[in-house]
């Protein structure tokens, strides 16, 4: 049972592909707290058909759209505000996607083609869905715009790859963005910086059991799940952070501020 934060709220979720994605957690908790939105995700991942049964679920239309093509955002951004009956209130980005990473390239060995690609899909296509939505006047004041990042933005994680340079890239696209939407249209633009979740994106990053097992060890609340990343992105969506802006926000058990902690100084111990 929801509180109803987000009654009479519409918007959009990108990313949503099965049930272990943040998105798919994120729409049902929207749908719970009373918020109608359209799904969408790339019209590849479609093909999975996976995304039918959450939109029944929610009683959502699905509108496929490539985060990358300007194209597509207009069609869906348009669409989306007839469907939904007024401009947006909140919108969800939550795409990630290297060719580098899944075709296991080494970092010295770049696919240069590839490392665009990456740049566009997880980063640049932030500042697209804004722009267009910008462009059409699609969000309404004091509406918020979330997009998904990771503290490999800020520290090096070898397997991670150019995705750190895209999360650097998106974070600092929301910054800039916030400042432009804050000012024209009191619309608020944020990250969220996740712990490691067991999602497709996430277990294609190389080693990515150990620093799962790493960052739960070195939080002291443990890893944030999904669950609890859907739940925070409902709080950003409604009405009580409207002040909150240009902030990449650690939702992360308190990696970000640990040390070292007892539980990796007792693994670490000699003889343990
Ligand atoms: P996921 O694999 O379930 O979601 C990634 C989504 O991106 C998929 O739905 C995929 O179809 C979509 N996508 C890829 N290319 C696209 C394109 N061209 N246009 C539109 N959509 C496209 O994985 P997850 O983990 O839910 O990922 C969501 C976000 O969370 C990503 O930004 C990811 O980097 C971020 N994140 C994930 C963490 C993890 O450990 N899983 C940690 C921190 C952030």
């Amino acid at each position: 049972m929801g509180n109803n934060l987000l009654k009479g709220k519409r918007g959009i979720i990108f990313g949503a592909l099965d049930e272990n994605s943040i998105a798919w957690k994120t729409a049902e908790k929207v749908f719970e707290e009373g918020g109608t939105f359209v799904l969408t995700n790339a019209p590849i991942a479609m093909r999975m058909g996976k995304i039918n049964e959450l939109a029944a679920k929610c009683g959502a239309e699905i509108i496929p759209a490539d985060a990358t093509s300007v194209k597509d955002l207009e069609n869906l951004i348009s669409q989306s505000v007839k469907i939904l009956g007024g401009k947006l209130d909140f919108i969800l980005h939550s795409i990630g996607m290297s060719p580098n990473v899944r075709k296991g390239r080494d970092y010295g060995d770049l696919n240069y083609e590839w490392m665009l690609k990456s740049l566009d899909v997880s980063g640049i296509s932030f500042h697209k869905v804004m722009q267009v939505a910008e462009k059409q006047d699609a969000v309404n004041e004091w509406g918020s715009i979330m997009a998904l990042s990771y503290i490999a933005a800020q520290r090096t994680y070898p397997g991670y790859s150019d995705m750190a340079q895209a999360k650097s890239v998106l974070e600092s696209i929301a910054r800039s963005y916030g400042s432009r939407y804050g000012k024209l249209k009191n619309v608020r633009v944020n990250t969220i910086s996740q712990s490691p979740t067991p999602t497709t994106a996430g277990s294609g990053v190389g080693g990515f059991d150990v620093f799962l097992d790493f960052a739960e060890k070195m939080s002291p609340l443990g890893n944030a799940t999904a669950e609890e990343c859907a739940n925070y992105i409902v709080i950003m969506f409604s009405d009580y952070t409207r002040k909150v802006t240009m902030q990449n926000l650690m939702h992360d058990g308190g990696f970000s501020t640990s040390g070292i902690t007892d539980d990796l100084v007792e693994t670490l111990t000699p003889g343990n």
